[in-house]
């Protein structure tokens, strides 16, 4: 490329990658300064005969006035820039918006608190169960018809031999393992997210959220759970609330009923499980089960957070706590 060309394409590209002064400063440096490019081919100019001189002289000569020019306006043009960025104080501020609690959060928050106020202390359980804490203790042994009851999401062993590790079905587990550390009377809640391997539809997730219920003492009864049930729908949904009993099977109760309320529209929903704790469950955590001869007695409970969450904020598809929809947070 013929020498002026050549500087002329090379100085511009320098000027407009130039980001500040500095870098143009230098560009100018290296084209038109006392050793620059430009400026030795302007000093060559007298060497030349005279034919010579007249053809590149104008032409070298514009070039650098066309440089100087260039790089004062990029000046210019950065310093605009730069003043723009300077914050102007006596702009009115920016309103900053606070975001929003998911509904479990919420409804969780509320469960604690509830139940904390009736004495109840709140702990929590691994999510990943051994098949003892998760089964075997809870009186399901390996064959036991009632395993069919939760659809469980295994963990892969990496030995042959290992015990079997599984995603909790239920937060009953941490029933056993707060047993088997603390001497009673007590009263718990373990709220949590317990995992199912079902299809989804509109009342069944993955995963989704349970509290657990436990309190066991020397003569604790199902009169203690019906006062303690009470009080929390109550509290929960602000407004007294028509529940009812109904008797049935869970491995780990007996006798065992659910629990449930009455909708607006005067349909009955099954909110919980719950019952007095079975014998083999004591057992299995060596409390003595015999209340006559000075062992202990107890009820426990389980109900799914999420069902909760809909009846009371209207939810109409579980689905929809999971779908990290932003618009659907938003009215929480
Ligand atoms: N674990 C049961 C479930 O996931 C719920 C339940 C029922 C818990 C009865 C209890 C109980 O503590 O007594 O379906």
């Amino acid at each position: 490329m013929e020498p002026l060309e050549d500087i002329k394409k090379r100085a511009w590209g320098d000027i407009e990658k130039a980001r500040d002064a500095v870098a143009l400063e230098l560009a100018r440096i290296k084209y038109i300064g006392r050793k620059g490019e430009l400026t030795e081919i302007l000093k060559s100019l007298k060497g030349l005969p005279v034919e010579g001189r007249r053809k590149l002289g104008p032409r070298a000569n514009a070039l650098r006035q066309e440089l100087e020019k260039k790089i004062a306006v990029a000046l210019t043009h950065l310093s605009e820039i730069k003043s723009k960025k300077r914050i102007d104080v006596t702009k009115p501020g920016k309103r900053i918006s606070r975001g929003h609690l998911h509904p479990l959060t919420l409804v969780d928050a509320e469960v604690r608190r509830i139940f904390s106020s009736m004495n109840f202390s709140v702990v929590e359980g691994p999510e990943i169960e051994s098949e003892f804490y998760n089964f075997d203790a809870l009186n399901i042994p390996g064959d036991h018809p009632a395993r069919d009851l939760w659809d469980t999401f295994w963990i892969k062993k990496e030995k042959r031999g290992e015990e079997s590790l599984l995603l909790r079905t239920h937060t009953s587990p941490m029933q056993i393992r707060y047993m088997q550390a603390h001497n009673p009377p007590f009263q718990i809640i373990v709220p949590g997210r317990v995992f199912r391997y079902e299809a989804t539809d509109a009342s069944h997730a993955f995963n989704f959220y349970q509290v657990e219920g436990l309190m066991v003492g020397p003569d604790v009864t199902l009169a203690n759970f019906k006062f303690i049930i009470e009080e929390f729908f109550k509290k929960f949904f602000r407004t007294q609330i028509d529940f009812r009993f109904r008797p049935s099977y869970f491995p780990f109760v007996e006798p065992g009923l659910e629990v449930d309320i009455r909708l607006k529209g005067g349909k009955w929903l099954e909110v919980m499980g719950a019952g007095m704790v079975h014998r083999n469950v004591f057992d299995a955590v060596r409390y003595n089960p015999d209340s006559s001869a000075g062992g202990v007695q107890g009820f426990a409970f389980g109900m799914g957070l999420d069902r909760l969450a809909m009846i009371k904020y209207n939810i109409p598809d579980i689905r929809l706590f999971y779908s990290g929809d932003i618009r659907f947070i938003e009215q929480f």
